[in-house]
Order: structure tokens, then C-alpha cells, then sequence
């Protein structure tokens, strides 16, 4: 359903909304719990989100969800992480398949289990003819990981270098098909990329909020749409109003 009561202009919502998850272990310990009681709090803040997605008629939304750095992390959480992967897929998967989101999966999946490996792909498989919401998961994903891999097919395809554009590059791209996004949200208060899709933001519009990512509610994911209806995006050109002033 489509919000209609929203003081969002409805022209201006984003088509691809990207979100960077962040803030999980500051909650935590702010509350003195473990970091991933943070996780746990945050998954369940994503599924809100995706309620809330739906609701404000946008089509896609990207989940930054581990990164290819986040290996590093101490052993214990990683395996948390992965657990959670594995718990969002066995017990969200019918529910979102019912209310037709259709997941997919940005970065590499092979440091995964061969269990879980089959687990995604029977959920991506499930979901490939819903066309309610794109669901992007980013997970084992790094944007220079996506830009290497994009460069290795090319090659191994045996691509001429005149033949190489921004398009072709798009095509070789984990998120080959899906609109660039619009506008990226970043939870916490970081003010950087952390390697996030750093392709296909060349024209994204950036919000960022200090609130972690737990807490990130529907009211304040408004005001992010709010901030984005305001912007003037002139993508390295001047803005339509200006022409038409000039030309008066
Ligand atoms: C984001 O929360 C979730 C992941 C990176 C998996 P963090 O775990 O990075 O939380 P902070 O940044 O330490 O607070
Ligand atoms: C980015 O957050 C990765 C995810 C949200 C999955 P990080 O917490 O890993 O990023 P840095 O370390 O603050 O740059
Ligand atoms: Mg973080």
C-alpha cells in the first residue's frame, strides 16, 4: 500500500533506497548487552524497515549487511552474524514471499557454508517472480571486490577495450538490471563509504543520521525520504529552474 496521507511528494520518493546498517555494536554497548544482542535488535529493526519500504512505494532497497572487511571481526561474531543470516532466512522467507519481495544477493557467496550457499539460493530462487520490492542483500559484498570481479569477467570474455563503457561496466556489475541508487542512508553517524557500492553512487544523494541503526524508526526513514524530495539532483548540470529563468 501506498502511503497517501505521507507529507512525502509522492513523485519525489526514490526509486532505489541503500541503506548502510550501521551502529549495531554501539547500541549494545550503550545498554551494556553483547555486541550481537545489537545484531539481533538490528534485524529485527530491518524487518520494520522493509514493512515501511514497501509502504512508501519504493522499488528497490540495498541492505548493507557484511562486508568483505567484516571478516576480521573477532571469530564469535562472525559466527553470530552468520547464524542470524541463516535465522532471517528460515523464518522470514515465506512471510516476505507473501507480501512479494523478491530477494536477491550482492557480493560473493562462496566463504559461506554449502548449506547456507543452498539456502539463499533456494530463497533467491523462491522469491525471482515477486515484483513488490527488489530486495538487495549486500553480503560478503565490497565495492572494490565488485569493481575486480567485474574486470576479471570482462576479460575472460575476451571484451575489446573500445568496446568497454559505463554501460558495459553496469552490466558486469553484481547489481547488473537494478537502477543505480537514488539515495544512500547511512545510520550512526559515519561519514564515509566503508566500500559500499561505490560504483553505482557516483550520483546517489547521501543522508546521514546519528541514530543507530536499532532505532532507525519509520518517522525518522520519513524524514530521510523528506530530505531527499528537497534536493536539487543536477548531476554535473545546471537545474532545470535556473534554465528557465535564463531563457525568461
Ligand atoms: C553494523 O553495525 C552491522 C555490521 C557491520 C555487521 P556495527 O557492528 O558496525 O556497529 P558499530 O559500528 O560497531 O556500532
Ligand atoms: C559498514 O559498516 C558495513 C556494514 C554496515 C555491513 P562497518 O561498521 O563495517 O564500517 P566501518 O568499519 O565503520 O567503516
Ligand atoms: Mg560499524
Amino acid at each position: 500500500m501506498t502511503e497517501t496521507s505521507s507529507s512525502v511528494s509522492l513523485e519525489k520518493i526514490p526509486r532505489h533506497v541503500a541503506i548502510i546498517m550501521d551502529g549495531n555494536g554501539r547500541w549494545a554497548l550503550q545498554r551494556g548487552l553483547p555486541r550481537l544482542a545489537g545484531h539481533r535488535a538490528g534485524t529485527e529493526n530491518l524487518r520494520r524497515v522493509i514493512r515501511s519500504t514497501v509502504e512508501f512505494g519504493i522499488k528497490y532497497l540495498t541492505i548493507y549487511a557484511f562486508s568483505t572487511e567484516n571478516w576480521g571481526r573477532p571469530a564469535e561474531e562472525v559466527q553470530g552474524l552468520l547464524g542470524i543470516l541463516q535465522d532471517v532466512i528460515d523464518r522470514e522467507l515465506n512471510e516476505l514471499h507473501k507480501e512479494g519481495v523478491q530477494l536477491r544477493h550482492i557480493g560473493r557467496l562462496e566463504r559461506l557454508s554449502a548449506n547456507l550457499q543452498a539456502r539463499v539460493l533456494k530463497a533467491i530462487n523462491l522469491t525471482k517472480n515477486n515484483d513488490r520490492l527488489i530486495l538487495n542483500i549486500a553480503w560478503n559484498y565490497g565495492g572494490r571486490d565488485e569493481i575486480v570481479c567485474a574486470i576479471q569477467k570482462i576479460i575472460k570474455d575476451g571484451i575489446k577495450p573500445e568496446d568497454v563503457t559505463d554501460s558495459l561496466v553496469g552490466q558486469y556489475m553484481f547489481t547488473a538490471g537494478v537502477p543505480d541508487p537514488d539515495l544512500v542512508i547511512r545510520t550512526s553517524g559515519e561519514l564515509r563509504v566503508s566500500n559500499f557500492l561505490i560504483w553505482q553512487t557516483a550520483y546517489s544523494e547521501w543522508y546521514v543520521t546519528p541514530t543507530y541503526w536499532p532505532d532507525f524508526d519509520k518517522e525518522e526513514y520519513r524524514r530521510a525520504l523528506e530530505a531527499f524530495a528537497q534536493r536539487d539532483r543536477r548531476f554535473g548540470k545546471v537545474s532545470s529552474g535556473e534554465l528557465q529563468e535564463s531563457n525568461a
